[in-house]
Parts: structure tokens; sequence; C-alpha cells
């Protein structure tokens, strides 16, 4: 759409798009997470006006604002303004963001954070690092938080519920070490959509003693525009968007990014990573957004993740595969090499429960051993012998469950397979 065509009628229906007013205020705040969430954080912020200083103030200890208290007071690392289209310009639109890298960081700490721009200070939050011992450790995971065209920005759609749901897990478990997501954040990385999104994850996913959730990302195919990048600035990025965490000395997510080529480099660099880590760790998962073994969508969808990648999950004994896209909720079998192999296979879960309106999959396909259609996140338990993963909705109930113990045996919980 062209500058200046944008009517009302289309404000009406589309008002997401709609003006901001200029300011310094900091909004947005929060933390991402790269390769050593143990020693490495970005927090990041958004002010709708450009501004001139944009601090952030660091301390290992409550200092409720008092900003001379603070043992560290750094400046931006990064600032730019969000990339706008024509009619988010018209509507007037304003969108910069703010970025600190942190390193040197302590393992297991809670880091509290007071955000400055132009002398408005935000209010104090904390993130946690992640350990570098065998602890127990957990991560929630979520993909597919675009929400209904009508529902952006609706207090209560259901990204927002999937949102308090994460909220309610961290609050309960705090050792929970951030969000992986599994992209799709948004119908297009366009700072009108962006916009809600971050401002969901502010307001839903902040504990109420203000831990922000910090974010481990990959990339969609919804997530192409530069918006994304923007959103999840990282200083020196080596590559487009996969990357190794280490939630502890024995746990690790490989991110994928299935929105480029699954072979070339990016197959040599997963083969390189599963070299390494395995056997040095003993739980190894991997997120990427579109299916090696779709719920909904045609199987022929999978083949290139299934010829790319899958053989090299099962050489190397992946443990898991987080995947999303397909829009249900879903737990495959163990699969190894195109056959159920309650020894040897990889167990491929998720399908993506964010926000997104849930399709209904395929509960017949042979690699499929639940499905159902839910609203949901998942909480992964990385326990010293065994990994405890639970599906739970929006009405906070388990919808799927399962245990992975070391020697790679599936044990089921006894909860019933398919339905809704
Ligand atoms: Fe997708």
């Amino acid at each position: 759409m062209a500058a200046g065509s944008l009517g009302l009628a289309t404000l009406g229906a589309e008002d997401y798009i709609r003006p901001l007013e200029p300011t310094s205020e900091p909004i947005h705040i929060r933390v991402l997470f790269e390769t050593d969430p143990a020693r490495e954080a970005v927090v990041a912020w958004t002010t709708t006006a450009e501004g001139e200083s944009h601090r952030v103030y660091v301390c290992t200890e409550p200092r409720e604002g008092d900003l001379d208290a603070y043992s560290l007071d750094l400046a931006s690392t990064h600032s730019q303004p969000y990339t706008l289209r024509a009619e988010e310009e018209t509507a007037g639109m304003y969108g910069h963001t703010h970025n600190v890298f942190l390193g040197d960081l302590e393992p297991d700490t809670r880091y509290y954070l007071t955000v400055v721009s132009d002398e408005i200070a935000s209010d104090e939050y904390y993130f946690k690092t992640a350990p570098d011992d065998d602890r127990q450790v957990r991560v929630v995971g979520v993909g597919d938080s675009r929400t209904p065209r009508a529902g952006r920005t609706h207090p209560e759609n259901e990204r927002r519920q999937v949102n308090d749901l994460m909220r309610r897990l961290v609050e309960e478990h705090p050792d929970i070490v951030a969000m992986i997501h599994g992209a799709d954040y948004t119908n297009r990385a366009y700072w009108a959509e962006l916009y809600w999104w971050l401002k969901d994850h502010a307001e839903m996913t902040t504990t109420s003693d203000n831990r922000l959730l910090p974010i481990i990302p990959s990339r969609g195919n919804h997530d192409r525009d530069v918006g994304f990048e923007e959103m999840f600035w990282w200083p020196d990025r080596e590559n487009d968007y996969y990357y190794t965490t280490r939630l502890n000395s024995e746990a690790a997510v490989i991110t994928l990014n299935t929105e480029i080529s699954r072979g070339g480099d990016q197959r040599e660099w997963l083969e390189s990573q599963l070299a390494e880590l395995r056997p040095a760790k003993r739980w190894l998962l991997a997120m990427y957004h579109r299916p090696a073994y779709p719920s909904v969508r045609d199987y022929g969808t999978g083949s290139s993740q299934r010829s790319a990648w899958v053989p090299l999950f099962e050489e190397y004994g992946l443990d898991l595969a987080y995947e999303s896209h397909d829009h249900a909720l879903k737990r495959s079998f163990p699969i190894f090499d195109g056959e159920i192999d309650e020894e040897r296979g990889v167990v491929y879960f998720g399908d993506g429960g964010g926000g997104v309106p849930q399709r209904q999959p395929d509960p017949d396909r042979w690699y499929l051993e639940m499905t159902g259609r839910h609203h949901h996140a998942h909480l992964v338990t990385f326990n010293d012998d065994h990994v405890e993963v639970k599906a739970i909705n929006i009405d906070d109930e388990i919808v799927d469950e399962f245990v992975l113990t070391h020697d790679r045996r599936l044990v089921l919980d006894g909860v019933p397979s398919g339905g809704e």
C-alpha cells in the first residue's frame, strides 16, 4: 500500500497500525540469550522518540532505581530506528531499539537493572543467568505466536493468554532459564506487528517480582523481514540465526534456521556442533521452525529437514527435536531411519500453539503418537537422569506429558494419546 492511501476504514480494520506518541519512555524491556546464557546477555528496549541518551544500570543487588548505587552504568551498544513501511509512517508510528550487550556475567546470578532513556527511568527488573554446573534446568517452549488478524491488540487474545501461562510457569519454576521460541512471532516482521508482540511479551511474561523471561529466538517463514533482526539484535552475529545455547554443563539447545538452505554451511555447522557436543553433553535438543515430521501439512513438506538434518540427529543421538509451523500439538514416536524405534529414536514434538489459531492435525500418521489442538506452551526439564516434557494449555491443563531417560528409552506417563 502506498503512502497516503491508508483510509480510515483500513485503519479501523487493522487498528494495530496506530499513532504512537513520540517519547523517550523505555518500553518493551527484555533480555536475549544466545550461546552462553551463564555469562552473556543483551538487554533491549524501545523508545518511540529517537532520544539522545540510552543507558542501563546493572547490579547483582537490588538498588530500586537509585542510579548511583548500581555497579555498572552502560550506554546503549546499538541503537537504531525500526524500519518503517509507508503506512506505518503515515499512521504516525515510531520505534527505536536500544540494546546493551552484557559480557563477563557470573553464572546463576540475579542481575537487577534499570533502563534510562533521556532521564526517564524504568522500574527495576532482574534476570537470572544460567548455571554452569550440572543442576536441573528448564526451558519453556513456544512457537507460532502470531495472532488472529482481528485480535492483534485484544487484551485477552490467545498470544497474551499463552504468555500469561508462561509467566505462571516461571513463577512456579524459578529454574526456568529462558523461553525457546520456535518462530513465527507475527504475521510479518513489520514494526506495527512487532510493537504488539514486544508489548505482550514484556507485559505478560514478566513475573510479579519483575523477573524478565529471556528469549532464545529462532527464525520462521513469517520472520523474514528486517524487523526480526532489529528486534533480536546480537553483536557480531556470525551467521543467520543458527547457534548452540548451553543451558548448563550438560544440556544444550541447538537452534537451526529452516528459512535458509538446510544443507551447505548450516549442515556442516550442525555436524561439527553435534560432533563436539556428543558425547560431551548429556542432553541435546534441537529447535527449528518447519517440522521434519509435520502434524498438519503434507509429509513432503518435511523433506528438506529430513534429508539434511535427521540423519545427523540420528547419528549423534539427538534427544529431542522441538518443531513449530503446523499450528497444532503433536508428539512423534521415537523415530530412527524412517521407522519407530523405541531404543534409538528421536522424539519430535511441538508444532506451534503460541497464539495462532489451531488447525486439525492428522492423528493417523504412522509417526505421530499424540496430537491435539490447544493453545499451549511446553515445559522441558533437564534432570541428571531424565528429561521431562509437559505440554500445558491456557486452561492450565497438562495435555501431553512424557519422560525421556538417559538410556534413551521413552517412558510414557499414562497420558492418553490423541483427542482435543
Ligand atoms: Fe510458519
